[in-house]
This record gives structure tokens, C-alpha cells and sequence, in this order.
């Protein structure tokens, strides 16, 4: 594997396989790699010749009082776990690399429409920030692949609605989640949590679970679901950002009618923010 951070270095390993008519996969990530990445660089490997993964912890998406400078930075491993994953290039740029007249004078790429509600709502500027790096990250490596973790199903959204609006000629692909045992989803933010809070957190997916349950078996009073599932949630400590019951392709509210459904929800345990989904379709014959 290959380690660049120059724009110039990674430029020419891409034109390199260009050249070669080969297939580039790109897999986006802030590191302190878990197998929920590691899985997307497998994927990248079986669907493409030559797999990119990218670690830049983006200062763009973090809000003022979130966790930027406290994120996990966990290089080493990280590169000895790409290298056993058959990564062939890793991409480190530094954040003066990509935004080089600072974050306040880079254009930023807003994606309207999709962005407003759920984590939108509670981290304003958060899918600008992604959006954009996601967008400056795509026109660096060109690759004909990219690959996204379906745990962040609205950034996924964010980043399919950015692709099809700019006409950008990327596959955009998606990998199940990753779980622990406990069914927690794996997550970086997880190693911020003690053992007893990822006893705790693992609860959101079994609320998940249980909410899609009696969705599939007819219940159809999503208000109600909402508000129990709130309270569950606060019983056990948390407290809730956003459950919500939305529709899977504009994540507006659900109705009772609607067949592809999502369920989302963000809650913090102390001063961790989790999120998490699940999404079930409804035979509407
Ligand atoms: O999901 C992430 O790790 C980040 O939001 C991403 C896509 C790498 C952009 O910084």
C-alpha cells in the first residue's frame, strides 16, 4: 500500500491506473478504522482494480462545541488494518491541503432539500462540511466507485442527491452496518463510551428492531411508536435528539401508507452522540 498526502503524489497514482483502464473504488473516512470500514474497503476490493481509502478528520463538518479535537486519531493501526484489508492507496491530506485559504474562504457545496431535518436540524453546517470535503475528495481521487456506510443512511442521502444534482459519473454504494454482538453499531464515537454505556447504547438498536416489529405487523400510529420510543429511550439515560419514522427516499415524515419506510434516531448517552437506523419494506398489497 502506498501512502500519499501530496495532491500531486495522489494524481499520479490515479492516472497511473487510469491509464491501465483499471476500475478505482474510493472509500472516504475520518479513520480510527473499525470493520465497519473495513468492510467497505473489502467491498471496494471485490467491485473494483484499485481501492483508495482517504483519512482527513474534516474540520468542515464538526460543529464549535463538537468533538474535533478530541476525535480518535489512530493512524498506525489504521494503515496496518488497510493493508491487511488489500487497500492500495491511503490519502491523508492535511486540512490546510484541502481548504488552503481556511474554511470561511472555501466554496462549500450545499445540498438542499435533504439536509434540513434529522442530524441537518441539531448540527447546522454538518452536511455542508461533509458534502463539500465529499465533493473536493471525489474530484481528487476521480473514482469510478465510492463507497459509504449505510449507519449514516442521511449522509448517504446527502451524498447520492449531490452526485445526481452535479452529474457526477460515480457509483455511489452502500454496506450494511456493522454491529457488535450487544447490536450496537459500530461506530467511532463508540470508544468514547464505558463499559456500562455500551451496555446501555446497544438498547437503540434493540428499540429499533422492536419499533420495525410491530410496524411489519400493522401498526400504523406512528405518533404514538415515536413518543414510547422516545420515552425508552429516556428511561435508560438517554437523552433523544431525533426517532423518527420517514419515509426511506425523502426521510419526510411516513404515512401510513407508504411502504419504503426508515427508521432514524440520534441520542446522546452523556456526551456521546449516537445514531442509528433501520429500514423495512411494507407489501402494500
Ligand atoms: O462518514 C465519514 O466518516 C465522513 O463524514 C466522511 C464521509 C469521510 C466525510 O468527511
Amino acid at each position: 500500500m502506498i501512502t500519499v498526502s501530496r495532491i500531486k503524489d495522489l494524481r499520479a497514482a490515479i492516472q497511473q491506473q487510469k491509464q491501465a483502464r483499471k476500475r478505482v473504488a474510493f472509500v472516504p473516512t475520518m479513520g480510527n478504522l473499525h470493520a465497519g470500514h473495513i468492510s467497505l474497503v473489502k467491498r471496494a476490493h471485490e467491485m473494483a482494480d484499485y481501492v483508495v481509502t482517504s483519512i482527513f478528520v474534516n474540520p468542515l463538518q464538526f460543529g464549535a462545541h463538537e468533538d474535533l479535537d478530541k476525535y480518535p486519531r489512530t493512524l498506525d493501526a489504521d494503515k496496518a488494518q488497510l493493508v491487511n484489508a488489500g487497500n492500495h492507496a491511503l490519502y491523508t491530506p492535511t486540512a490546510t491541503q484541502i481548504y488552503p485559504k481556511g474554511l470561511e474562504q472555501h466554496t462549500k457545496v450545499i445540498v438542499p432539500g435533504i439536509t434540513e431535518s434529522h442530524c441537518g436540524a441539531s448540527r447546522p453546517g454538518h452536511f455542508t462540511g461533509v458534502s463539500t470535503v465529499v465533493n473536493i475528495l471525489f474530484n481528487l481521487v476521480q473514482p469510478d466507485i465510492a463507497l459509504f456506510g449505510e449507519k449514516d443512511y442521511q449522509q448517504v442521502a446527502v451524498i447520492r442527491k449531490m452526485v445526481k444534482d452535479l452529474g457526477m459519473p460515480i457509483q455511489i454504494e452502500t454496506v450494511a452496518t456493522m454491529r457488535e454482538p450487544s447490536g450496537l453499531a459500530m461506530s467511532s464515537r463508540n470508544g468514547y463510551l464505558s463499559a456500562a454505556e455500551k451496555q446501555t447504547a446497544a438498547k437503540i438498536y434493540k428499540l429499533l428492531k422492536d419499533m420495525a416489529s410491530r410496524i411489519e405487523k400493522g401498526a400504523r400510529d406512528y405518533d404514538s411508536l415515536i413518543l414510547a420510543g422516545k420515552a425508552t429511550l429516556a428511561d435508560v439515560g438517554f437523552e433523544v435528539d431525533y426517532l423518527s419514522i420517514a419515509q426511506s427516499d425523502t426521510l419526510a415524515p411516513a404515512k401510513p401508507e407508504d411502504s419504503e419506510i426508515t427508521l432514524l434516531v440520534a441520542a446522546k448517552l452523556g456526551s456521546t452522540r449516537l445514531i442509528d437506523n433501520i429500514s423495512i419494506s411494507l407489501s402494500t398489497s
